[in-house]
C-alpha cells in the first residue's frame, strides 16, 4: 500500500527559478536560496518517493476567473510549463501519476470534498519554481507528480480548518492506495508578503518564525486563525499558507522538522521545511473497507446495459478526442474542421481508429471508445444531423422508427443558424 514518507514545505517564488535560469548559484546575493534546497535535494535522493502531490495555486496564469475553484486536483498524464508573460521557462513538461491522481480524486468525493479536476493546463511558478531546484532533470524530471490546485487569490477561499481537514482527508485517500508507492507531499507557498497596493512590500519575519514553529508543534492552533489574522500579521498574499496547513493535516501529529531554512532576499522569504514522520500504516482492513466507501455511489452502475458511465480515467484516456470534438464551438476549428477535415484531424494528432469513426459519424462506436454524449452532440450539429438521428444510431434503428417510440416526431439539434435549416430538413 501507498505510504506518506513526509513532506517538504517551501515558498513558491518566481525569484527561485530566475535564480536557476540566470545561472546565479555562485552569486552571494543569490546563493542562499540554492542553499537551502540542497539538503532537501538530498533528502529526497535518500528517500527515494515514487510520486510528490504537490500543493500549490496557480498566478491565473492557467485558471482564471471565468471559472475559479477552490480544489483543483490534476489527473492528466502531463503538464507543461506555463507561459506567465514572457514564455514559457525552459523546462521540459512533467509526467502526472494519473492512476494514483484518480484513486485520491475519488477518495476525497466520497468524503465529500467536491473536487474540481484538471488536465492538459500548464501549470505556472507556483508548482515549477520550487521543483525546477528540488529535482535534476536528465533531461526529463525524475518522478511523476499530482498537482492539487488551491484558489487562495479570489474571496471566499476555503477556511484554514477546511484546509486542515482536507489534509486528514487526502492522508486516507494516499494511504488506501492498493500499489506500495512512497509518496511524499510538497506545500508551496509564499510566508508573510503583500505584493499589491499601499502594504506592498509587507513582511513579518517574526510570524514567519512563529508559523513555522506552530506548523510543526501546534498545528490546530493556526486552524483557529481566519484569513483576517493571516493577512493581518502577514500580508494579504499570505493566504498562501493554508496551502501548508494543509499539507500538514495529512501527516502524523508527531511529524518532527529535520530541516528548517528562511532568507528574505525580496518580497517573500524564501522559506524551507521538511517533515518526517513515523506514522503507523493504514491497516489493510481499514484500507480496505475505504476503498469499498470510495466505490459505493456507483457500484451496480456497470451492470447497466448500453450504458457508460463518464469516469475520469475514461476522461483521461479519451482527453484528446474529446477536446478535438468539443472545441467544434470554436469557429476556426468548426470552419477548418468543414472545409480541410483532415487536415484538422492531423493538427490535432488524432489517430487513424479516431478519425474513421468521425468521418463515418459512427456515434455509436466513438461512445464505445470513450467519447462523452455532449461532444458528439457537437460533431452532429457541425454535421447537420438532428439529434434524434443519434439517438436512433445508438439504438440501431431508423430515424423514422425511433421517432415512433416518442410523442411527437420532431427533429433538432444543439446548432445554431448555421446547420437549423438542414437539421430541420432532415426526416421531413
Ligand atoms: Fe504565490
Amino acid at each position: 500500500m501507498a505510504r506518506i514518507i513526509g513532506a517538504i514545505a517551501t515558498s513558491h517564488t518566481p525569484t527561485i527559478g530566475f535564480a536557476l535560469d540566470a545561472n546565479k548559484q555562485a552569486d552571494p546575493v543569490w546563493k542562499p536560496i540554492f542553499d537551502a534546497y540542497e539538503p532537501i535535494k538530498a533528502w529526497l535522493k535518500e528517500k527515494q518517493p515514487d510520486a510528490l502531490f504537490i500543493i500549490y495555486n496557480d498566478h491565473i496564469s492557467s485558471f482564471f476567473f471565468d471559472h475559479y475553484s477552490a480544489f483543483a486536483l490534476g489527473v492528466g498524464e502531463e503538464y507543461p510549463v506555463a507561459d506567465e508573460g514572457g514564455g514559457p521557462r525552459g523546462l521540459p513538461p512533467i509526467k502526472g501519476h494519473s492512476p494514483l491522481a484518480r484513486h485520491i480524486g475519488e477518495s476525497l468525493v466520497a468524503d465529500e470534498f467536491d473536487m474540481s479536476f484538471f488536465q492538459g493546463k500548464p501549470l505556472d511558478h507556483g508548482c515549477f519554481s520550487p521543483m525546477s531546484v528540488l529535482l535534476d532533470r536528465n533531461p526529463d524530471w525524475p518522478l511523476p507528480i499530482i498537482p492539487l490546485q488551491m484558489g487562495v487569490l479570489q474571496f471566499p477561499v476555503p477556511s484554514a480548518t477546511r484546509c486542515w481537514k482536507f489534509g486528514q482527508a487526502l492522508r486516507n485517500a494516499i494511504e488506501s492506495y492498493p500499489e506500495d508507492l512512497k509518496v511524499c507531499i510538497v506545500a508551496t507557498g509564499g510566508l508573510s508578503h503583500q505584493v499589491h497596493g499601499e502594504r506592498c512590500g509587507f513582511n513579518n519575519p517574526p510570524w514567519d518564525q512563529k508559523f513555522m514553529d506552530l506548523l510543526e508543534n501546534d498545528p490546530i492552533a493556526l486552524t483557529r486563525m481566519t484569513h483576517a489574522d493571516h493577512a493581518t500579521l502577514g500580508g494579504a498574499e499570505s493566504a498562501e499558507i493554508v496551502m501548508w496547513l494543509l499539507m500538514r493535516g495529512a501527516l502524523a501529529a508527531n511529524a518532527k522538522v529535520v530541516h528548517k531554512s528562511y532568507y528574505l532576499p525580496s518580497m517573500t522569504a524564501i522559506a524551507t521545511m521538511i517533515f518526517e514522520h513515523d506514522a503507523e500504516p493504514m491497516p489493510a482492513k481499514v484500507a480496505e473497507a475505504h476503498r469499498a466507501h470510495m466505490t459505493h455511489q456507483v457500484d451496480g452502475i456497470e451492470k447497466l446495459d448500453g450504458t457508460h458511465p463518464f469516469t475520469l480515467e475514461r476522461s483521461v484516456k479519451n482527453y484528446r478526442l474529446n477536446k478535438y470534438l468539443r472545441d467544434l464551438v470554436i469557429p476556426e476549428h468548426r470552419a477548418l474542421f468543414k472545409s480541410d477535415p483532415e487536415k484538422s484531424f492531423e493538427q490535432a494528432g488524432l489517430p487513424e481508429n479516431e478519425r474513421d469513426m468521425i468521418r463515418r459519424l459512427d456515434w455509436l462506436a466513438l461512445i464505445r471508445h470513450g467519447a462523452i454524449f455532449f461532444v458528439l452532440e457537437k460533431l452532429a450539429a457541425v454535421s447537420g444531423v438532428p439529434n434524434p438521428a443519434v439517438y436512433a444510431a445508438f439504438r440501431g434503428m431508423s430515424l423514422d422508427d425511433f421517432q415512433k417510440t416518442r410523442n411527437a416526431a420532431v427533429t433538432y439539434g444543439v446548432g445554431g443558424k448555421e446547420t437549423q435549416a438542414k437539421v430541420e430538413a432532415t426526416g421531413k
